[in-house]
């Protein structure tokens, strides 16, 4: 099981701190949300940031893009340092080569969807990507409530693994805490992006072992 904090609820001055700390604390990814205002109502970071923080830990950067367009800034993201670069379907009417595309640039690739959006609308992908990302909130924001829905994808999506011989992780994204974290694992999630459950806390250390006690 994968943790992966999120960068979004962290302190944007002080960023280095805040990925030393949760890497110290064990996190399995640096979980970055790239916001454009246009395809979720939010603006976040673009690739100078992935570049500037690239350095300051070991840990694989897994790129949340949630911009449109994705294809335009693959390259550049790929460059800045991304490990995992993860599109969304409802961002490009051509997900499958925003996909080869990722691939080409040589870094993981990994295809996410909506609350709304059903499984079938990235059927045909499933047996190109690393990683599915489930989001479990709309995206666009932190602390929102997990919506349950998203349990049934997970489920179908691990039974694929079994079934059809699927390779990818199957990531969640949104409202995770113990409570729904346990839940999404029973379910098939394997890789968990928490945000402000851990870092708008006190302590972060005790978040993260709270997470890992339902996890491991
Ligand atoms: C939401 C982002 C998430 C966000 C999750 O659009 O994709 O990664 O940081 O935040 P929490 O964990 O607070 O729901
Ligand atoms: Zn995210």
């Amino acid at each position: 099981m994968k943790l992966a904090p999120s960068i979004l609820s962290a302190d944007f001055a002080n960023l280095e701190r805040d990925i030393q700390l949760v890497e110290k604390l064990g996190a399995d990814y640096i979980h970055v949300d790239v916001m454009d205002g246009q395809f979720v109502p939010n603006i976040t970071l673009g690739p100078n940031v992935v570049s500037a923080i690239r350095p300051v830990t070991k840990l694989p950067l897994d790129v949340h893009l949630m911009i449109v367009q994705p294809e335009n800034y693959i390259e550049a993201f790929a460059k800045a340092g991304a490990d995992i670069i993860t599109v969304h379907q409802e961002s490009t009417p051509h997900i499958h080569r925003a996909i080869q595309m990722i691939k080409a640039s040589g870094v993981k690739a990994g295809v996410v969807i909506n609350p709304g959006t059903p499984l079938s609308a990235i059927e045909y992908v499933l047996n190109l990507v690393d990683q599915v990302l489930i989001m479990t909130v709309n995206p666009g924001f932190g602390g929102q409530t997990f919506i349950e829905s998203s349990l049934d994808k997970i489920a179908q999506l691990n039974e694929w693994k079994e079934t059809k011989g699927y390779t990818y992780d199957i990531e969640v994204d949104g409202g995770i805490e113990p409570n729904t974290a346990k839940r999404c694992k029973e379910a098939g999630a394997n890789v968990f992006v928490a945000g402000s459950y851990i870092y708008n806390s006190e302590s972060p250390k005790e978040r993260i072992a709270a997470l890992r006690a339902v996890l491991d």
